[in-house]
Protein backbone atom coordinates (compact mmCIF):
# COMPACT_ATOMS: atom_id res chain seq x y z
CA UNK A 1 0.00 0.00 0.00
CA UNK A 2 1.40 3.74 -0.57
CA UNK A 3 2.06 4.90 2.57
CA UNK A 4 1.47 9.21 3.71
CA UNK A 5 4.77 9.84 2.79
CA UNK A 6 4.37 8.43 -0.65
CA UNK A 7 1.10 9.68 -0.99
CA UNK A 8 2.66 13.53 0.07
CA UNK A 9 5.34 13.29 -2.69
CA UNK A 10 3.07 11.57 -5.29
CA UNK A 11 1.02 14.83 -5.10
CA UNK A 12 3.37 17.47 -4.17
CA UNK A 13 2.48 20.66 -5.88
CA UNK A 14 4.83 22.50 -8.01
CA UNK A 15 4.47 25.99 -7.06
CA UNK A 16 2.14 27.60 -4.58
CA UNK A 17 2.16 31.50 -6.02
CA UNK A 18 0.60 30.11 -9.29
CA UNK A 19 -3.18 29.82 -9.17
CA UNK A 20 -3.87 25.53 -9.79
CA UNK A 21 -6.96 24.02 -9.49
CA UNK A 22 -6.87 20.29 -9.15
CA UNK A 23 -9.59 17.66 -9.37
CA UNK A 24 -10.49 14.73 -7.64
CA UNK A 25 -13.17 12.19 -8.08
CA UNK A 26 -13.43 8.45 -7.65
CA UNK A 27 -15.02 6.41 -10.51
CA UNK A 28 -15.71 2.49 -11.12
CA UNK A 29 -13.81 0.66 -13.76
CA UNK A 30 -17.01 0.84 -16.18
CA UNK A 31 -17.09 5.06 -15.54
CA UNK A 32 -19.82 4.94 -12.54
CA UNK A 33 -19.50 8.51 -10.24
CA UNK A 34 -21.69 6.99 -8.05
CA UNK A 35 -23.10 3.72 -5.95
CA UNK A 36 -26.74 3.67 -4.40
CA UNK A 37 -26.41 7.83 -4.88
CA UNK A 38 -22.67 8.25 -3.67
CA UNK A 39 -19.07 8.42 -4.38
CA UNK A 40 -18.35 6.80 -0.87
CA UNK A 41 -19.06 3.36 -1.31
CA UNK A 42 -17.03 3.48 -4.81
CA UNK A 43 -13.42 4.24 -2.63
CA UNK A 44 -11.56 2.37 -0.42
CA UNK A 45 -8.84 2.95 2.34
CA UNK A 46 -6.34 4.30 0.30
CA UNK A 47 -8.65 6.57 -1.78
CA UNK A 48 -9.59 8.13 1.29
CA UNK A 49 -5.93 9.00 2.38
CA UNK A 50 -5.66 10.25 -1.08
CA UNK A 51 -8.42 12.47 -0.46
CA UNK A 52 -6.87 13.43 2.85
CA UNK A 53 -3.35 14.43 1.67
CA UNK A 54 -4.93 16.59 -0.86
CA UNK A 55 -7.25 18.29 1.48
CA UNK A 56 -4.17 18.88 3.41
CA UNK A 57 -2.04 20.14 0.82
CA UNK A 58 -5.09 22.66 -0.43
CA UNK A 59 -5.84 26.49 0.60
CA UNK A 60 -9.46 26.32 -0.65
CA UNK A 61 -11.64 22.74 -0.99
CA UNK A 62 -14.18 23.39 -3.61
CA UNK A 63 -17.50 21.70 -4.02
CA UNK A 64 -20.63 21.99 -6.04
CA UNK A 65 -24.05 22.64 -3.81
CA UNK A 66 -25.04 19.34 -5.50
CA UNK A 67 -22.58 17.20 -3.85
CA UNK A 68 -23.26 19.05 -0.61
CA UNK A 69 -26.25 17.79 -0.72
CA UNK A 70 -26.07 14.50 -1.40
CA UNK A 71 -23.10 13.52 0.08
CA UNK A 72 -24.39 15.27 3.07
CA UNK A 73 -20.96 17.26 3.67
CA UNK A 74 -20.53 18.31 7.51
CA UNK A 75 -17.73 20.10 8.43
CA UNK A 76 -14.11 19.67 6.73
CA UNK A 77 -11.24 19.20 9.07
CA UNK A 78 -8.01 17.80 8.64
CA UNK A 79 -6.42 15.78 11.35
CA UNK A 80 -4.26 16.87 14.04
CA UNK A 81 -1.11 15.75 12.09
CA UNK A 82 -2.27 16.87 9.01
CA UNK A 83 -2.70 20.23 10.40
CA UNK A 84 0.67 19.96 11.70
CA UNK A 85 1.70 19.66 8.24
CA UNK A 86 0.10 22.87 7.34
CA UNK A 87 1.38 24.81 10.04
CA UNK A 88 5.28 23.51 9.52
CA UNK A 89 4.76 25.16 5.87
CA UNK A 90 3.23 28.32 7.45
CA UNK A 91 -0.11 27.36 6.33
CA UNK A 92 -3.57 27.99 8.65
CA UNK A 93 -4.42 24.45 10.22
CA UNK A 94 -7.50 23.87 7.96
CA UNK A 95 -8.15 24.64 4.46
CA UNK A 96 -11.32 26.86 3.25
CA UNK A 97 -14.39 24.62 2.36
CA UNK A 98 -15.98 26.78 -0.31
CA UNK A 99 -19.29 25.64 -2.21
CA UNK A 100 -20.55 26.90 -5.53
CA UNK A 101 -24.42 27.60 -6.19
CA UNK A 102 -26.16 29.58 -8.37
CA UNK A 103 -29.28 29.58 -6.44
CA UNK A 104 -28.17 29.84 -2.69
CA UNK A 105 -29.82 26.97 -2.59
CA UNK A 106 -28.25 25.95 0.80
CA UNK A 107 -29.44 26.37 4.04
CA UNK A 108 -27.86 28.92 7.16
CA UNK A 109 -29.08 25.51 9.73
CA UNK A 110 -26.92 22.78 7.27
CA UNK A 111 -24.39 20.46 8.81
CA UNK A 112 -21.90 22.22 6.86
CA UNK A 113 -21.97 25.22 8.86
CA UNK A 114 -22.71 24.34 11.99
CA UNK A 115 -19.96 21.93 11.93
CA UNK A 116 -16.90 23.98 10.36
CA UNK A 117 -14.27 24.89 12.06
CA UNK A 118 -12.85 27.23 9.56
CA UNK A 119 -15.77 29.89 8.88
CA UNK A 120 -16.70 28.45 5.14
CA UNK A 121 -17.36 30.43 1.62
CA UNK A 122 -19.93 30.38 -0.47
CA UNK A 123 -19.98 31.30 -4.45
CA UNK A 124 -22.52 32.33 -6.17
CA UNK A 125 -23.77 35.39 -8.58
CA UNK A 126 -24.33 38.58 -7.62
CA UNK A 127 -28.08 38.43 -8.48
CA UNK A 128 -28.28 35.77 -5.81
CA UNK A 129 -26.43 36.83 -3.13
CA UNK A 130 -27.94 40.09 -3.33
CA UNK A 131 -31.38 38.09 -2.83
CA UNK A 132 -30.18 35.65 -0.36
CA UNK A 133 -26.65 36.79 1.08
CA UNK A 134 -27.77 37.64 4.26
CA UNK A 135 -29.07 35.06 5.26
CA UNK A 136 -25.66 33.50 5.47
CA UNK A 137 -24.01 36.25 7.29
CA UNK A 138 -23.72 34.88 10.50
CA UNK A 139 -22.24 31.44 8.94
CA UNK A 140 -20.21 31.74 6.09
CA UNK A 141 -18.51 34.28 3.92
CA UNK A 142 -20.29 34.99 0.45
CA UNK A 143 -18.44 35.68 -2.70
CA UNK A 144 -20.19 36.81 -5.50
CA UNK A 145 -18.65 36.33 -8.95
CA UNK A 146 -21.07 37.42 -12.35
CA UNK A 147 -24.56 38.96 -12.07
CA UNK A 148 -26.74 36.44 -13.44
CA UNK A 149 -24.30 33.34 -13.99
CA UNK A 150 -21.62 32.30 -12.08
CA UNK A 151 -17.85 33.81 -13.38
CA UNK A 152 -15.62 30.76 -12.27
CA UNK A 153 -12.81 32.56 -13.66
CA UNK A 154 -13.53 35.49 -11.06
CA UNK A 155 -13.74 33.42 -8.43
CA UNK A 156 -10.75 31.62 -8.92
CA UNK A 157 -9.24 35.38 -8.83
CA UNK A 158 -11.04 36.33 -5.86
CA UNK A 159 -9.96 33.50 -3.84
CA UNK A 160 -6.13 34.35 -5.00
CA UNK A 161 -6.54 37.56 -3.72
CA UNK A 162 -6.97 36.27 -0.36
CA UNK A 163 -3.91 33.96 -0.84
CA UNK A 164 -5.81 30.87 -1.66
CA UNK A 165 -4.38 29.81 -4.72
CA UNK A 166 -4.19 25.95 -4.49
CA UNK A 167 -7.48 24.87 -5.50
CA UNK A 168 -8.85 21.09 -4.81
CA UNK A 169 -12.29 21.14 -6.27
CA UNK A 170 -13.91 17.38 -4.99
CA UNK A 171 -17.02 17.74 -7.99
CA UNK A 172 -19.33 17.17 -8.51
CA UNK A 173 -19.56 16.18 -12.17
CA UNK A 174 -21.40 20.12 -12.99
CA UNK A 175 -19.04 21.95 -10.96
CA UNK A 176 -16.33 19.94 -12.74
CA UNK A 177 -17.84 20.17 -16.14
CA UNK A 178 -18.10 24.26 -16.09
CA UNK A 179 -14.52 24.32 -14.40
CA UNK A 180 -13.75 22.02 -17.70
CA UNK A 181 -15.53 24.35 -20.35
CA UNK A 182 -13.72 27.82 -19.24
CA UNK A 183 -10.47 25.81 -19.40
CA UNK A 184 -9.62 26.41 -15.23
CA UNK A 185 -8.53 22.89 -14.81
CA UNK A 186 -5.21 22.57 -14.32
CA UNK A 187 -4.97 18.71 -12.74
CA UNK A 188 -7.33 16.12 -12.56
CA UNK A 189 -6.62 12.81 -9.78
CA UNK A 190 -9.06 10.00 -10.77
CA UNK A 191 -9.38 7.11 -8.32
CA UNK A 192 -10.50 3.71 -10.87
CA UNK A 193 -12.36 1.64 -8.39
CA UNK A 194 -12.07 -2.22 -9.17
CA UNK A 195 -15.52 -2.58 -9.55
CA UNK A 196 -18.73 -2.60 -12.62
CA UNK A 197 -21.52 -0.82 -11.09
CA UNK A 198 -23.79 -0.66 -14.29
CA UNK A 199 -27.24 1.28 -13.74
CA UNK A 200 -27.77 4.73 -14.92
CA UNK A 201 -24.82 6.92 -12.43
CA UNK A 202 -23.69 9.40 -14.40
CA UNK A 203 -19.46 10.35 -15.35
CA UNK A 204 -17.45 12.79 -13.51
CA UNK A 205 -17.71 14.88 -15.94
CA UNK A 206 -21.39 16.89 -16.72
CA UNK A 207 -22.46 19.87 -18.91
CA UNK A 208 -19.32 20.02 -20.33
CA UNK A 209 -19.85 20.49 -24.33
CA UNK A 210 -18.29 17.49 -26.36
CA UNK A 211 -14.36 18.45 -27.08
CA UNK A 212 -11.25 17.03 -27.07
CA UNK A 213 -9.27 18.59 -23.94
CA UNK A 214 -6.26 16.28 -23.93
CA UNK A 215 -4.43 16.28 -20.59
CA UNK A 216 -0.50 14.16 -19.82
CA UNK A 217 -0.66 11.39 -18.01
CA UNK A 218 1.44 12.60 -15.14
CA UNK A 219 1.35 9.32 -12.26
CA UNK A 220 -0.33 6.26 -11.89
CA UNK A 221 -0.11 4.69 -8.36
CA UNK A 222 -1.71 1.40 -7.48
CA UNK A 223 -3.00 -0.68 -4.26
CA UNK A 224 -3.43 -4.12 -2.80
CA UNK A 225 -7.03 -3.71 -2.88
CA UNK A 226 -6.75 -3.12 -7.09
CA UNK A 227 -7.21 0.88 -7.04
CA UNK A 228 -5.56 2.50 -9.62
CA UNK A 229 -4.50 6.47 -8.77
CA UNK A 230 -4.20 8.03 -11.87
CA UNK A 231 -3.14 11.60 -11.96
CA UNK A 232 -3.47 14.26 -15.25
CA UNK A 233 -2.31 17.48 -15.69
CA UNK A 234 -3.06 19.74 -18.66
CA UNK A 235 -0.55 19.49 -21.72
N1 LIG B 1 -17.38 10.01 -7.41
C1 LIG B 1 -17.01 11.16 -6.93
O1 LIG B 1 -15.80 11.35 -6.68
C2 LIG B 1 -18.02 12.23 -6.69
C3 LIG B 1 -17.59 13.51 -6.34
C4 LIG B 1 -18.55 14.50 -6.13
C5 LIG B 1 -19.89 14.22 -6.30
N2 LIG B 1 -20.27 13.00 -6.66
C6 LIG B 1 -21.70 12.69 -6.84
O2 LIG B 1 -22.22 13.53 -7.85
C7 LIG B 1 -23.63 13.75 -7.60
C8 LIG B 1 -23.93 15.23 -7.69
O3 LIG B 1 -23.72 15.63 -9.00
P1 LIG B 1 -23.87 17.15 -9.47
O4 LIG B 1 -23.28 17.26 -10.81
O5 LIG B 1 -25.28 17.60 -9.25
O6 LIG B 1 -22.94 17.87 -8.40
P2 LIG B 1 -22.44 19.36 -8.24
O7 LIG B 1 -21.71 19.83 -9.44
O8 LIG B 1 -21.72 19.34 -6.93
O9 LIG B 1 -23.75 20.18 -7.99
C9 LIG B 1 -24.46 20.88 -8.95
C10 LIG B 1 -25.00 22.09 -8.24
O10 LIG B 1 -23.90 22.88 -7.77
C11 LIG B 1 -24.07 24.23 -8.13
N3 LIG B 1 -23.20 24.50 -9.26
C12 LIG B 1 -22.24 23.69 -9.77
N4 LIG B 1 -21.61 24.31 -10.78
C13 LIG B 1 -22.18 25.52 -10.92
C14 LIG B 1 -21.98 26.62 -11.78
N5 LIG B 1 -21.04 26.59 -12.74
N6 LIG B 1 -22.76 27.71 -11.64
C15 LIG B 1 -23.69 27.75 -10.69
N7 LIG B 1 -23.95 26.75 -9.83
C16 LIG B 1 -23.20 25.64 -9.95
C17 LIG B 1 -25.55 24.35 -8.46
O11 LIG B 1 -26.15 24.49 -7.19
P3 LIG B 1 -27.57 25.17 -6.89
O12 LIG B 1 -28.56 24.17 -7.39
O13 LIG B 1 -27.59 25.35 -5.41
O14 LIG B 1 -27.60 26.45 -7.67
C18 LIG B 1 -25.83 23.01 -9.10
O15 LIG B 1 -27.19 22.66 -9.08
C19 LIG B 1 -23.92 13.19 -6.22
O16 LIG B 1 -24.59 11.96 -6.38
C20 LIG B 1 -22.53 12.97 -5.62
O17 LIG B 1 -22.54 11.90 -4.74
C21 LIG B 1 -19.37 11.98 -6.87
Amino acid sequence: MPTRTDLFDAYALPDRTRPRVRVNFVSSADGAVTLEGRSGALGGETDRAVMQVLRTMSDVVLVGAGTVRAEGYGGLRVDDRDADWRRDRGLPDQPVLAMVSGSLGLGPDDAVFAQAVRRPVIVTTERAARARGADFAAVADVIACGEASLDLAAMRDAFAGRGWTQVLCEGGPHLFGALLEAGLVDEVCVTLAPRFVGGDAGRIVRGAAEADRPFDLAGILTDDEGFVFLRYALS
